[in-house]
């Protein structure tokens, strides 16, 4: 362990947010996160139009987080970023901005790997217990669904993936068919605890061994709203409540077929989510009640769920500290493996 603090300034933009934290070792001192908004209208993340707004919002972004965190540009030990994956144009904003205040300032660059954020975000000095290693981590997003054992903070391997749609997407595209507006998943998360997780059965898809497949899903929800509504016009209006807590409830069960399995599998019982989705109020709900099945569950505070760049924060910090440094010739990379 270094004695002096270590600080790092992470910038996240691999998709349609703009962030900066600013970390003292594992304390985050400011996180802020620019939403663009832009992409409501479109009912989607349009890439061109959310690298622009990166453009403009970055500097705003990094200034704010600085003087948040009453840092000034030259207490500063390093500069991580998020390498991929994500949209090319998104990403090459932060690599591209990272890399000139890197160099600048004459400071180390840290590249981070998006989903490692994810997961690492439980190592956050927030005051709660952390995992110890070996643990299984969940990862839920709008790009990713996978299960990953975790056995140190540079050695993650995913143990299943999805081979299609990611589970976001399953809970963003039913809501479009729905009606509701971009991203659909934290108003399919409002609207399910008013409603009946019973009344509609939809179909479990099946996908080997620990992988998932969602595309099948959207497409029962699809077939089942324009069966229902020949026969009855408002049904959507009528059931609203009922259909989100079905869909919520069969998305529930999907995850937790696979992931008691690689509990089983691993012996492995620790276990934490990560990403977007694990916001959802009914997944977290679950995951806890698993604990009576003897796991050990960790769900990261909400402001480091969805993307932010507090979580690439505390990736690089852990790469600080194994002295693994990016080089100026990194790229951005839209596809990157874990
Ligand atoms: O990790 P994230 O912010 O961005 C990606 O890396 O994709 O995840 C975004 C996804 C979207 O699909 C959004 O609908 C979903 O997370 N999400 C939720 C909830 N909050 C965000 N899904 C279900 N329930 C929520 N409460
Ligand atoms: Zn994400």
């Amino acid at each position: 362990m270094p004695t002096q603090n270590t600080y790092i300034l992470a910038i996240e933009s691999s998709c349609d947010d703009t962030a900066c934290a600013i970390l003292e070792n594992d304390r985050v001192l400011s996180n802020v996160v620019a939403n663009q908004k832009i992409h409501e209208q479109y009912g989607g993340v349009v890439p061109e139009l959310a690298s622009r707004a990166h453009q403009s919002n970055i500097i705003p972004v990094v200034e704010e987080a600085l003087k948040l965190a009453k840092i000034d540009k030259k207490q500063l030990s390093a500069i991580a970023f998020t390498k991929g994956p994500g949209l090319m144009g998104s990403l090459l904003v932060g690599t591209s901005f990272a890399k000139s205040l890197a160099l600048s300032l004459n400071i180390p660059l840290l590249d981070v790997h998006h989903m490692h954020g994810h997961i690492l975000a439980h190592f956050i000095d927030d005051g709660q217990e952390k995992p110890s290693y070996p643990f299984l981590a969940l990862t839920i997003s709008g790009g990713h669904t996978q299960i990953v054992q975790v056995n140190s903070s540079s050695n993650l391997v995913v143990l299943g993936t999805t081979q299609d749609d990611a589970v976001g997407e399953a809970f963003d595209k039913s809501g479009k068919i729905l009606g509701l507006g971009y991203p659909a998943g934290p108003q399919i998360d409002r609207l399910a605890k008013l409603g009946n997780p019973r009344k509609f059965e939809f179909p479990v898809p099946k996908a080997p061994d620990l992988n998932y497949s969602f595309s099948g899903f959207k497409t029962a929800v699809l077939y089942f709203l324009q069966r229902e509504t020949k026969k009855n016009e408002d049904f959507i209006k009528e059931n609203l409540e009922d259909i989100c807590a079905s869909i919520q409830y069969t998305l529930i069960k999907i995850l937790f077929k696979k992931l008691e399995k690689a509990v089983i599998q691993t012996g492995i019982k620790q276990v934490a989510i990560g990403g977007g989705v694990s916001a959802n109020s009914g997944i977290r709900e679950h995951l806890k009640s698993m604990e009576s099945k003897g796991w050990k569950t960790f769900i990261p505070p909400f402001e480091y769920t969805t993307d932010n760049a507090a979580m690439i924060g505390i990736s690089g910090y852990f790469k600080f500290l194994n002295n693994d440094f990016a080089g100026l010739d990194t790229t951005a990379s839209p596809r990157i493996h874990m």
